[in-house]
């Protein structure tokens, strides 16, 4: 075996939701600098296109595709682009997640239950169908890479219907896992801890500029690593799961996480 090639992405195509920014630019970023040609999505173009020529600059081809991954009508034409413009697709990343508001059980609306479970869980779902269907259909196999949260296994007050949709996530992992098998096409999960992106710092927004670094630190002392991660942090694993490296490998959710589990999270 040559291991140099193990986590080569060289001559595969990968589609990433939420590639714009945070975790998934981060990857898009690595799976381009492991070879591999990488179609970006997110509602907004405007954050998709610096991405692009970032991934086209490393000398890889990139399609940057405008979709809301929680409308069904608009997942059969993201990957009707990315069929057309690459004839394939090997990696799919169900990245793209969100948390609008704070409310517990006595406050939230059906709304923010829709907005939360719509995307992070349906949208995940239906994706992964209609790229399973392309993957199964090239018999080629493939990889599909979900991106949970530690909150899945371990709930935080006031996130609720979001650590709902990560338990989900991890579910949908194992179910998409032991269906596609038969199909070599392998699901496993990467489950963050707390990660400084958009996503994260907004839960910060009240606060001045200086309160927030400071509660960001002082929230990275709860980490057995003693530090919240930084979206660099997630690549190693999201690379060996694209990859050969794992290609005995299914099913699977893994925390990658400071050690905060060893103590029941945050
Ligand atoms: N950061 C953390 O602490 C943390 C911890 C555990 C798990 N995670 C998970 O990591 C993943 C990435 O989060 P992140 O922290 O990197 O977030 P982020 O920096 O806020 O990025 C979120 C990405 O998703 C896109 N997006 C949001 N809503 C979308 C929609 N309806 N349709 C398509 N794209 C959409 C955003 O772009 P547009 O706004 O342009 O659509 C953006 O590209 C999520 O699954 C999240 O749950 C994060």
């Amino acid at each position: 075996m040559e291991i140099s090639k193990l986590f080569s992405l060289e001559n595969k195509t990968a589609l990433v939701t939420g590639g714009s920014m945070g975790i998934g630019r981060a990857t898009a970023l690595a799976f381009a600098d492991a070879g591999a040609d990488v179609a970006i999505v997110s509602r907004k173009m405007e954050n998709l296109a610096p991405v692009a020529e970032e991934i086209k600059a490393k000398g890889k081809r990139c399609l940057p595709v405008a979709a809301h991954v929680g409308r069904m009508d608009q997942l059969p034409a993201i990957v009707e682009q990315v069929v057309a413009e690459f004839g394939q697709i090997d990696i799919l990343v169900n990245n793209a997640a969100t948390s609008p508001a704070y409310a517990t059980i006595f406050e939230a609306q059906e709304k923010l239950w829709d907005s939360i479970i719509g995307l992070n869980l349906k949208g995940l779902y239906f994706l992964s169908q209609a790229v399973a269907r392309v993957m199964e259909e090239k018999g080629a196999g493939g990889s599909i890479i979900n991106v949970s949260s530690i909150d899945g296994f371990a709930p935080q007050a006031q996130v609720g219907i979001y650590s709902i949709s990560k338990a989900g996530v991890n579910m949908a992992t194992r179910s998409m896992a032991l269906e596609l098998a038969p199909h070599k096409i392998r699901v496993n999960a990467i489950a963050p801890g707390a990660t400084r992106t958009k996503l994260f710092e907004g839960l910060f927004a009240f606060l001045p500029e200086d309160e927030r670094e400071k509660q960001i630190q002082q929230i990275g002392q709860a980490f057995p690593l003693g530090r919240v991660a930084v979206p660099d942090d997630m690549v190693g694993l999201m690379l060996y799961l694209a990859s050969d490296a794992s290609a005995y490998m299914t099913g699977q959710v893994v925390a990658v996480e400071g050690g905060v589990l060893l103590h029941g999270g945050l």
